[in-house]
């Protein structure tokens, strides 16, 4: 991917704001959920917007919560909430347009000990990145410029904290995002650890 510059960035920004499809890509989003089983899972949506995704989510299960900002307000808000009344839930989906860092590492608190973590991450492209942006990749995900692997490995080292263990079980990529799908299963901290209690 090549760099935007600031006019670009301004019209993309715009778009994303009319909620242009061009820009937040439901249909491959929504294919490549197909490929998998979410079927009667507990669901949780971060940033669901204007609904594409929850209109799926609500075809596959009963027990769909969508926060979008007219109802639940600023989803980065909103998880907190959920994390003190210990809501737990068998998937969550961060579908954001920027990146879904603030998320990290409490949403990891509300996943049920065997649930799926999907989320949206904007791909860096070569020469896009201004300081802050470059500091802001560098302080969450290890690299002025993530790679899937950084990803990844930041992903394993949030859920080890919970003693869960991720699995990434799909990738794809969307134009100008990657749609990380992992499975993050609770372990028995005896085993990570190599210890008896005693
Ligand atoms: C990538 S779109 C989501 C698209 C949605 N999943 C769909 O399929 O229609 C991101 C959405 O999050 C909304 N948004 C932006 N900041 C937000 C915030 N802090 N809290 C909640 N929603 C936010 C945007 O207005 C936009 O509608």
């Amino acid at each position: 991917m090549i760099g935007h510059t600031a006019e670009t960035h301004k019209k993309i920004r715009k778009n994303q704001s009319l909620n242009m499809d061009d820009y937040h890509h439901p249909v491959e989003k929504i294919e490549q959920l197909k490929r998998f089983n979410f079927n009667d899972l507990k669901i949780l949506e971060v940033f669901a917007g204007k609904g594409n995704l929850s209109k799926y989510y609500n075809t596959i299960s009963k027990n769909v919560l969508s926060l979008d900002k007219e109802t639940t307000g600023n989803s980065f808000d909103y998880i907190f909430k959920l994390r003190s009344e210990n809501k737990k839930f068998d998937l969550i989906d961060i579908d954001s347009y920027g990146y879904p860092d603030k998320f990290f590492p409490t949403v990891f608190e509300c996943l049920t000990d065997k649930a799926y973590l999907i989320f949206t991450f904007p791909i860096v492209g070569v020469n896009c990145l201004n300081g802050i942006t470059e500091q802001h990749y560098i302080n969450f995900w290890r690299s002025n410029r993530p790679t899937i692997g950084d990803i990844v490995g930041c992903i394993t080292d949030f859920s080890l904290r919970n003693w869960q263990l991720a699995k990434l079980v799909d990738v794809s990529k969307i134009k100008r995002i990657w749609r990380f799908i992992f499975l993050i299963e609770k372990q028995k901290a005896t085993i990570l650890c190599n210890v008896r209690n005693k």
